[in-house]
């Protein structure tokens, strides 16, 4: 079965604490954090999201799967070590050279460590890498806004990646972010993702444990 990992990008600052815990209360596996620094993408967020991540470790022992749209990863990577995240994912398109420098930067912190790949970004930029990670995250929509219909063609991908895994035998998690709703869950499903990301499906239906359980089939 695969695992909910719920963003928490469009969460209301009144009523934040609440959501929460009905996100937890809905059995969701991770809470996802998207850290987002006005340059990498348009958006900027970076005081909210570390204040959510604060509180939520706080009230919540359910893993922090940080996502990092930011150019400069070091700094803000060490900004949140003290949260201790389950997982740190960044992207390869602000990396570039600096990218095993920093898969070994957050290893050593005793923390997981993913490397997230944009729509156009091809596999083949991150195959060097796979051996050293615990995670991909496959970008299903451009990062930076929450809400965006799921692209198609990112499907090929994830497949993509799957069949890499099994080929090279090597053991790293698949996730899916962006526009995952009932319908495009099956398809990343059968594509091989092992966690997706769930954002607006989540926070705009009724009954959050009924989306998170239909995700999860
Ligand atoms: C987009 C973020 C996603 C987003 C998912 O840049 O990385 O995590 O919040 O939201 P939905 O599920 O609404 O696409
Ligand atoms: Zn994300």
């Amino acid at each position: 079965m695969v695992e909910i990992s719920v963003s928490v990008l469009n969460v209301k600052n009144e009523n934040a604490i609440k959501t929460f815990y009905n996100i937890e209360e809905a059995e969701t596996n991770y809470f996802h954090i998207d850290v987002m620094d006005g340059r990498f993408v348009k958006q900027e967020n970076l005081k909210q999201m570390k204040e959510y991540a604060t509180t939520i470790k706080h009230i919540s022992n359910l893993p922090l799967d940080v996502h990092f749209m930011v150019e400069n990863i070091k700094d803000i990577i060490d900004d949140y070590i003290e949260l201790q995240p389950n997982i740190m994912t960044f992207h390869i398109e602000a990396s570039k050279e600096n990218t095993t420098n920093i898969i070994s930067y957050v290893k050593e912190q005793g923390i997981k460590v993913g490397l997230a790949i944009s729509p156009k970004t091809q596999i083949k930029e991150i195959e060097e890498y796979l051996p050293y990670i615990h995670l991909v995250l496959v970008m299903t929509v451009e990062p930076g806004l929450g809400g965006q219909k799921l692209l198609p063609e990112t499907i090929k991908k994830i497949e993509e990646i799957n069949y890499y895994r099994e080929k090279n035998n090597i053991d790293f998690e698949i996730e899916v972010d962006g526009g995952i709703n009932a319908e495009t869950a099956s398809l990343v499903k059968n594509a091989g993702a092992d966690i997706l990301v769930a954002g607006s499906a989540i926070l705009q239906s009724k009954d959050y444990k009924q989306m998170i359980a239909d995700l999860k089939k």
